[in-house]
């Protein structure tokens, strides 16, 4: 494992990540790679330690990368659905996480449709002085760090698999295409992006990219965009010699509105196909973080060719990062 230090008690956003613990995750994801591609694929890192899974919201990807993550470190990992669990019987949010907290939890994973409530957590045990960590694993509209971080891996190793860093992506240009009004990943991404020094190109209808955008995700820190953000209400200006095109879900579960025509509509306008990939640089990767809307975000064929789909790579990557995540979360508690 790389030698450094990590202060940060809880993961709830990318918005004050540093260089240094950008790179902290990418090589330690980096190393926690190595190891998964090895016979014997689990590390005794977090053994004794409790990790509890607390989705209220649905999840495939997150849930089980999360949870395969721990086994790898030999945590003890405790998983809880809403759906079947005793908040159908009135059982607050913050009642559950200290009941899980009474059983032992070291860190709690958490995921919710509203936005700040694994921050509530966090912030409920900080009161009570307990030395339990908290893992945005998606809130709402807000963020989802550990697929930024995957994300940002993702891209990384495909450039240089030794030494993934942020560096590595200053001057690339790397455009954030569909639903970007309800993305909690793109929020995330942006902040990763921002700091790598790489060009940000959003593009969306104006429905689902308010021009106010960038004011309402950054406000008083619009001066450290250093003029890296675009917002483009059209395609073709954001996939011009792109280097990645990260292609996000339309998320109708958020939609309060009639905010599209018609997905058919959206597709020949903003969905990603290989004939309007001919527009970016001709080694460009396409990224979804999941689930997709065949058909609709980007064409079946081309999420499936591995010439130019990291959807893939990006679930592998997953594993390795929240791996990272929980290792240098939990490393200090035992
Ligand atoms: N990308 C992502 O968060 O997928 P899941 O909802 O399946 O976890």
């Amino acid at each position: 494992m790389p030698t450094t230090t990590w202060n940060r008690h809880h993961v709830i956003s990318l918005a004050d990540f540093t260089t240094a613990e950008y790179n902290t995750v990418l090589q330690t994801a980096a190393s926690f790679q190595e190891v998964l591609s090895r016979r014997t694929k689990k590390v005794p890192t977090l053994q004794g330690q409790v990790v509890a899974n607390l989705f209220f919201e649905p999840s495939t990807r997150t849930r089980s990368s999360f949870e395969l993550a721990a086994k790898r470190l030999s945590a003890d990992t405790l998983n809880f659905a809403a759906s079947t669990s005793s908040m159908t019987k009135g059982e607050t949010i913050l009642d559950t996480a200290k009941t899980y907290l009474a059983m032992g939890t070291d860190i709690m994973v958490i995921r919710h449709k509203e936005a700040g409530v694994p921050n509530a957590i966090a912030a409920e045990m900080d009161r009570l002085g307990v030395r339990v960590s908290v893992l945005n694993a998606g809130d709402g509209q807000h963020e989802h760090p550990s697929q930024g971080l995957l994300d940002l891996f993702t891209i990384c190793t495909l450039i240089d698999s030794n030494h993934p860093r942020i560096e590595l992506l200053a001057g690339k240009k790397i455009a954030i295409v569909g639903d970007i009004l309800h993305s909690r990943v793109a929020r995330s991404n942006i902040w990763s992006l921002i700091a790598s020094g790489a060009q940000v190109h959003l593009a969306a209808p104006p429905t689902l990219l308010p021009k106010l955008f960038a004011q309402y995700i950054y406000g008083e820190k619009t001066d450290t965009l250093n003029g890296q953000l675009f917002l483009h209400w059209q395609l073709e200006p954001a996939l011009q010699d792109a280097d990645f095109v990260m292609t996000l879900r339309l998320q109708k579960e958020r939609m309060t509105a009639h905010l599209l025509p018609s997905l058919r509509e959206y597709h020949q306008l903003f969905g990603i196909t290989r004939q309007k990939l001919q527009l970016c640089k001709p080694n460009v990767k396409v990224l979804h973080p999941g689930p997709v809307n065949r058909g609709v975000e980007i064409s079946s064929d081309l999420m499936d060719d591995p010439e130019f789909s990291l959807i893939q790579s990006q679930v592998t990557s997953g594993v390795a990062v929240r791996m990272a995540l929980l290792y240098l979360i939990g490393s200090g508690k035992t």
